[in-house]
């Protein structure tokens, strides 16, 4: 159990005193204030989980006090103590934000009940901003029906009835994150805290007592406990995005955990059981990670127990059409603007390398329904330039005959051209910019 910290604030001395005496012998950490001003100096300086105030004093009363913390942002819950005969001020004081009150005389025995309630209701409440802030990052359902992200949704579905370490790769913008919320969601661990942690966005030193927690003492700086991530995500599932991005030492200690579902915070010698499901993703190749010094090999045969790839979304083009039309339903601003789309946008699409992936597709739909103003979305509004698409497709080929390369881009067009128009080769035609004649001819060089 976290040890607390309660800041007691009463003016009179005695009153201090006895209820430092009862609260350090409860188990709680306390320190006391004289006054309002002195009491804000504290908070201003010291982690403080609870205050304890009196509501009458001179200068400024516990109300003011209440105000003024408030208004620094400071969010640590507030106990109003008050005289008999006061209570409508109490409850004044809890209109402006106080957790409760506790009537003179009063017993410790009462004083402890009522903190531990609040202390217990403040650390639900911070859960819940927390759970809150998850759901609204949106967890949306997967859309595409190709073959290419079926055999995804059925690894998600067998991976999350276990408890097994899951790996996702692929590049980025292509749904690795979408995916381990998924899982989590589909597994019996929904209910509890799904807490995700790039790697790669948080300094190596930082990442470790982010990780880990510590203990109070562990560092310079380290004022007060913290609990890390992985206790966060106790009975949960933590989501190590960028796993190759962590530091080799921290792999190491990684894999510990792993092994023995113990953790011991920074700067201390308690063991904490853990009961945590690891999910990590990474937008390299986990085996060329291991073999360029990214990945530890054997913690990549620790998760890669289950690797799940995301194709990226060139490969599954067919797709294209069911994002566009989602996209479209998420992020418009008007009802009358349809989500359907033209063939010509779609070809325009279609033909597009796509590097950013699934991400770079949304922000394209979400930036043409800017662009399309009061009118309908024409393909103008997606603005992808012709000569991007080709230098982009002639990068992702290696460097080597030209011919075969110009072959193998037309043939891929061509076929989904005809997919587009359904087989309707004056329509493919269109879309292409080409005479039939010219895709008459074409289809009999390439594709028999
Ligand atoms: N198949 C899909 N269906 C619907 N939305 C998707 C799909 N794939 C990805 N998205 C959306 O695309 C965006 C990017 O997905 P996500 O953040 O999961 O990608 P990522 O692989 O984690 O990317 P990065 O490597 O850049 O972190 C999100 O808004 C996500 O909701
Ligand atoms: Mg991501």
């Amino acid at each position: 159990m976290n040890r607390r910290y309660v800041l007691v604030v009463d003016d009179e001395p005695n009153m201090r005193r006895v209820l430092e005496i009862m609260l350090g012998a409860a188990g709680y950490a306390v320190f006391s204030a004289a006054n309002g001003r002195e009491a804000l100096a504290l908070l201003r300086s010291a982690p403080v989980d609870l205050l304890i105030t009196d509501l009458r004093m001179p200068e400024m009363d516990g109300i003011e006090l209440l105000r003024q913390m408030r208004a620094d942002g400071i969010d640590a819950p507030v106990i109003m103590i008050t005289a008999h005969g006061t209570v409508e001020t109490a409850v004044a004081a809890m209109k402006f934000g106080a957790s409760d009150y506790i009537l003179r005389p009063f017993d410790i025995d009462a004083l402890e009940l009522v903190i531990a309630r609040v202390l217990h209701e403040a650390q639900l409440a911070r859960q819940n901003t927390f759970l809150r802030e998850e759901l609204n990052r949106g967890w949306d359902a997967f859309v595409g029906a190709g073959t290419a992200m079926q055999a995804v949704y059925e690894l998600i579905r067998q991976m999350a009835a276990t408890k097994a370490s899951v790996m996702i790769s692929g590049e980025t913008g292509t749904g690795k994150e979408l995916a381990a919320r998924a899982i989590h969601n589909a597994s019996s661990r929904a209910g509890k805290l799904f807490v995700p942690i790039n790697c790669a966005a948080i300094p190596a030193d930082i990442l470790e007592a982010e990780l880990f927690g510590y203990e109070k003492g562990a560092f310079t700086g380290a004022v007060k406990e913290r609990i890390g991530k992985f206790e966060l995500a106790n009975e949960g599932t933590i989501f190590l995005d960028e796993l190759t991005e962590m530091p080799m030492p921290l792999q190491t200690k990684l894999l510990r955990i792993l092994q023995d579902s113990t953790l011991e915070r920074l700067g201390g010698n308690r063991r904490v059981e853990l009961d945590l499901r690891v999910i990590a993703a990474t937008n390299r190749n986990p085996r060329e990670a291991v073999r360029d010094g990214y990945l530890r090999e054997d913690l990549y045969y620790r998760l890669n127990v289950f690797p799940i790839a995301l194709p990226p979304l060139r490969e599954r083009r067919a797709d294209i059409a069911d994002l566009v039309k989602h996209f479209i339903a998420k992020h418009r601003a008007r009802a009358d603007i349809s989500n359907a789309v033209s063939a010509e946008v779609l070809a325009r699409l279609g033909a597009y390398a796509w590097p950013g992936n699934v991400r770079e597709l949304e922000n394209m739909v979400e930036r043409a329904l800017v662009l399309c103003g009061a009118g309908p979305l024409r393909a103008e509004h997606f603005p992808i330039d012709v000569e991007a698409v080709i230098v982009a497709s002639s990068l992702a080929a290696p460097l080597g005959p030209l011919l075969p390369a110009v072959e193998a881009l037309e043939t891929g067009m061509i076929e989904r051209a005809l997919l587009e128009s359904g087989g309707n080769k004056p329509k493919a035609a269109a879309l292409l910019q080409i005479s039939e004649r010219t895709l008459w001819y074409k289809l009999k060089k390439y594709l028999n």
